[in-house]
């Protein structure tokens, strides 16, 4: 079989380290062939076309074609998969809020261009700033595609919350599991380790026996450390993520295609689980079960956890709000 892929930003940062691993079949498994669109704005072309050419030298298996467009029609025709890179990334001492007008206005337009153009049952994936919300432009200017079929990247944040977790206990990354991130990819997001296990067992007595006081831990070091790791990345290597992040969007394209048996994290909308407003994007504890993603239930949230998703949640009512004001939506 043969998977037509669009990413939009193909000629940026995230895409170059996107393109090669899709094309290595990190995304969909050594037997599914790939068809990759190539979707930039003109300034971007040239980048992408290079892209194309090192992708032609890469003589992989799977790859049957590569076409480079700056035609938002042709970019998404036929697509199965779509993933939404091309944005621009926030700088040092900005928020991803501040790109809200920057970058809103390429969401409506291309939730379009898929709604016309794309593959019925194509799943589309927001990987640009800031991501919740412009998932939530892009869903809303698509008519005829259900909302459950966007979601935004949170994956890098549960990832990095797994990381610190392994990093403070002593064990590999692979044994920790259920670290949900609850509301915005922003620094109000909430990473929960309230259910968290380390090798099939609990973490936060595994905490207990490292760390003094767990929660002051947890308020004053690991929330801030996960929900800032962006900006420390920005900090210290002088532009966004980009290996990492594209790392994030590989695992979670690959975990909504394949499914999953555990919980991991997406920004999906909302049908008004955990008292989160109705269709907004947000994130939450997620399995993906044909194809689906499938918020996961009945969790109890103590006033603590409660504080902290009302918080983002509420930052997500504000970008909603904003980019109503600025017509986006
Ligand atoms: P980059 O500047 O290197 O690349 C962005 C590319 O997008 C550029 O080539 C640009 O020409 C292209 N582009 C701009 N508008 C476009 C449009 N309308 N259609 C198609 N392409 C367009 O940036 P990057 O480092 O690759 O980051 C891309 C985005 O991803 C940024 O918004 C960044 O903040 C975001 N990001 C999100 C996460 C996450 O976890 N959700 C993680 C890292 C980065
Ligand atoms: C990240 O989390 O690394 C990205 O969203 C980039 C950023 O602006 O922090």
């Amino acid at each position: 079989m043969t998977t037509t892929i669009t990413l939009t930003g193909a000629g940026g940062q995230i895409g170059y380290a996107l393109l090669f691993r899709i094309a290595a079949g990190d995304l969909l498994g050594p037997d599914e062939k790939v068809r990759l669109r190539l979707l930039e704005i003109p300034r971007g072309l040239a980048a992408a076309e290079g892209a194309a050419l090192e992708l032609q030298d890469g003589a992989f298996d799977l790859l049957e074609h590569v076409e480079v467009t700056d035609d938002a029609a042709v970019g998404f025709d036929g697509c199965d998969l779509a993933l939404l890179v091309g944005a621009r990334p926030r700088g040092p001492g900005m928020e991803r809020g501040d790109l809200l007008a920057a970058n809103g206005g390429i969401f409506g337009p291309q939730g379009r261009a898929i709604a016309e153009n794309a593959a019925r049952g194509v799943r589309v994936t927001v990987v640009g700033n800031p991501a919740n919300t412009n998932t939530l432009i892009a869903a809303a200017h698509a008519d005829g595609i259900p909302a459950e079929r966007f979601s935004a990247l949170t994956r890098l944040d549960e990832n990095r919350a797994r990381a610190q977790l392994a990093q403070t206990l002593g064990v590999p990354v692979g044994t920790i599991a259920r670290v949900p991130i609850w509301g915005n990819h922003s620094a109000t997001q909430f990473p929960d380790v309230s259910h968290a296990t380390v090798a099939g067992l609990p973490v936060v007595p595994a905490l207990e026996k490292i760390v003094d006081d767990v929660p002051t831990w947890l308020d004053e070091t690991f929330v801030p450390r996960v929900a800032k790791r962006g900006a420390e990345i920005i900090q210290v290597r002088g532009s966004s993520s980009v290996a990492s992040a594209a790392n994030a969007t590989i695992d979670h394209v690959r975990d909504w295609v394949a499914g999953t048996e555990d919980w991991t994290s997406a920004g999906v909308v909302s049908h008004g689980e955990y008292g989160v407003p109705e269709g907004l994007i947000c994130s939450f504890p997620v399995r993906a079960i044909d194809g689906e993603w499938r918020i996961v239930e009945g969790l109890e949230l103590d006033d603590r956890a409660r504080a902290r998703i009302d918080a983002s949640v509420a930052e997500l009512v504000e970008e909603r709000d904003a980019v109503r004001a600025l017509g986006l939506l």
